[in-house]
């Protein structure tokens, strides 16, 4: 554990608005800062920053927390690690801990990895891993790339990994953790990879985080990746990314796997990486955003490859970045392409890469004849809806007039259509982004305090009371003799109260940093939303003691569930939040 004291000397040394602002653009409106949120996809903001309380909560993903908790979440670090992120960031020193339980789990996992990344790689290079070898050299890496990568080989059998880590010392719980040994289901545990080809994952910092494995011949699956674990998520990680980032420049290739990426690389491009056997995600698109202004889709050729490219531009804009796609021809994928017509062809090919408009634009003239009446219409139906995709009007113009062209019809008729597209979209979007802030506040509230719905009235008087504490410290002794436990009815206030008073005990301050010590992320979420209101509305010491009166008339009604469950001053806060986003 690292001292609650140290925690609170460190968060006073780093401000949540410069912290936040260092990964977002923050527009300062009055007391409080707003943003895109760093934690979903949205289009207008929904994230709320408080320096007054150094807080932040984001209405639409409903996240929240103090500074610790925002970089745990833009980081992808626990609640140590960020410490440490923090502490490095403001150059002091953590005090030394006793070994925290999952810190120390992961740093095993670390272990295992690279170490069975070893054992792959002198395999890959022995008498035993001399299918592997062969395989690799026939598809045309050199030796040289082999060792870039680490490339390495399982061999043909079920106990070869394990028995060598047990001999390192490792335990086979820990060998199940990393996922490197698969359960059968009699309950023994065998070698996870067998008899393929290993490429090991690589995290910005440098660590073996998983592998994939390819067969060497038609047997399926092709490929077999590491299942997510403590320091693997799929979803989160990009497979070169560690070579990438200090070669973007810039610029990123986005490659459909991993043999595409070696080739690229291998052909003198650094900046390549793939998603690891899944779909783009935002959180992969966001990673890509932090190193690069522009993407450019080196998928597949064929049409799952079309098909992906389709979605990742969508992706990529959405996360702010530029898409661009490679256009190839001859051959199915950048790695028979490299082979094909060589390194110079291909940075030819990337120079030539179209934007992703003119991409979209050519794909929706697939199967069409534009020479017929009906063939352009069907163009024009859907080249406007591509239009109405472009948020900057210059190069709308721009394309507009190139549509026009192809369809044969007039620009002011093109524009037309796309202005009624777009102002039909702008209507869509901003009712599925009230929606999903009607759900995620239902889920929010759900989560967090699943009692607040049927006991209404009381939940907004426990939360009056705490939110007037945690804006009064000085009030905290006072409150906390006129209320005691039990007196609060939903089990998640009751909680919240309860650390403030160990706090309290301890003589420690009650803050958002120390309480989300006592509490779970979600939890502490839980509290950031009530601070976030508060910010809106402040309590003042009368409405405190209303709240206290309330809370008394509540524990007397025989039926709490009497009164609606919906929460009128609720759903009010949220249509104004929604009427400041307009
Ligand atoms: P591809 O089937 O296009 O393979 O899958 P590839 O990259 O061209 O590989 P080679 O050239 O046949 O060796 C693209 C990516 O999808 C994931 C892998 O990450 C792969 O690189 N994949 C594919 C899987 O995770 N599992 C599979 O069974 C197949
Ligand atoms: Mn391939």
């Amino acid at each position: 554990m690292i001292p609650r004291s140290f925690i609170e000397q460190l968060t006073a040394q780093c401000d949540i608005e410069d912290i936040v602002r260092s990964y977002v653009p923050l527009k300062r409106a009055g007391r409080t800062a707003k943003a895109l949120c760093p934690f979903h996809s949205e289009k207008t903001p929904s994230f709320v920053v408080y320096p007054e309380n150094q807080s932040f909560y984001c209405f639409g993903c409903g996240k929240g927390g103090d500074v610790i908790r925002f970089v745990m979440e833009a980081e992808h670090l626990d609640y140590p690690e960020a410490i440490r992120f923090l502490a490095a960031r403001a150059g002091m020193a953590v005090p030394e801990e006793e070994e925290d339980g999952t810190a120390a789990r992961k740093m095993r996992i670390y272990e295992i990895n690279r170490e069975a990344a070893r054992f792959f790689h002198k395999c890959l290079k022995s008498q035993a891993g001399q299918a592997g070898y062969r395989y690799l050299r026939g598809r045309g890496l050199s030796d040289q790339t082999i060792t870039a990568f680490g490339l390495g080989f399982a061999p043909d059998s079920w106990d070869s990994l394990r028995d060598f880590l047990q001999k390192k010392g490792f335990k086979r719980e820990e060998m199940l953790d990393a996922a490197v040994l698969a359960r059968g289901r009699g309950g023994h545990c065998y070698d996870k990879f067998r008899n393929r080809v290993m490429f090991p994952i690589i995290d910005l910092r440098g660590n073996v985080i998983g592998f994939g494995g390819r067969v060497m011949d038609d047997s399926r699956p092709k490929y077999l990746n590491t299942d997510d674990t403590p320091v693997f998520k799929k979803s989160r990680n990009l497979f070169s990314l560690n070579f990438a980032k200090g070669e973007a420049d810039g610029r990123l290739i986005l490659a459909e796997g991993y043999m595409d990426v070696i080739a690229i690389y291998a052909a003198g491009f650094h900046n390549v990486v793939a998603t690891l056997g899944t779909a783009l995600t935002e959180e992969q698109a966001r990673l890509m955003s932090k190193y690069a202004k522009e993407v450019v889709i080196a998928y597949d050729s064929d049409g799952p490859g079309q098909a992906a490219t389709h979605r990742a531009i969508n992706i990529l804009s959405d996360a702010g970045l530029s898409a661009r796609v490679l256009h190839m021809e001859g051959a199915k994928d950048p790695d028979e392409y490299i082979k094909k017509f060589g390194a110079k062809r291909f940075e030819i090919l990337l120079g030539n890469a179209g934007d992703a408009t003119t991409h979209e634009l050519e794909s929706a003239k697939k199967a069409l004849d534009l020479k017929t009446p009906e063939g352009r219409i069907e163009y024009l139906k859907r080249a406007v809806n591509i239009l109405a995709d472009i948020r900057n009007p210059l190069s709308r113009e721009v394309y507009a007039a190139s549509v026009a062209r192809d369809a044969g019809v007039s620009v002011e008729s093109v524009n037309a259509q796309a202005a009624a597209v777009m102002k039909k979209k702008r209507r869509q979007e901003e009712a599925r982004e009230w929606r999903d802030i009607e759900t995620n506040r239902e889920m929010a509230r759900d989560r967090i305090n699943p009692e607040k719905a049927q006991n209404i009235r009381a939940a907004m008087a426990e939360e009056g009371i705490l939110a007037y504490m945690l804006r009064h410290p000085d009030e905290c002794g006072r409150m906390l003799d006129a209320v005691s436990d039990t007196d609060f009815i939903t089990t998640y206030d009751r909680k919240v109260l309860s650390a403030m008073r160990t706090l309290h005990g301890e003589q420690a301050d009650i803050t958002l940093t120390t309480l989300s010590t006592l509490l779970s992320p979600d939890e502490a979420s839980g509290v950031a939303r009530i601070l976030a209101r508060s910010s809106e509305t402040p309590v003042t010491a009368e409405m405190a003691e209303d709240c206290i009166r309330t809370l008394a008339q509540e524990r007397q009604r025989p039926d709490k569930k009497a009164v609606s469950a919906a929460a009128p001053e609720d759903i009010e806060r949220y249509r104004q939040i929604l009427k400041q986003k307009k």
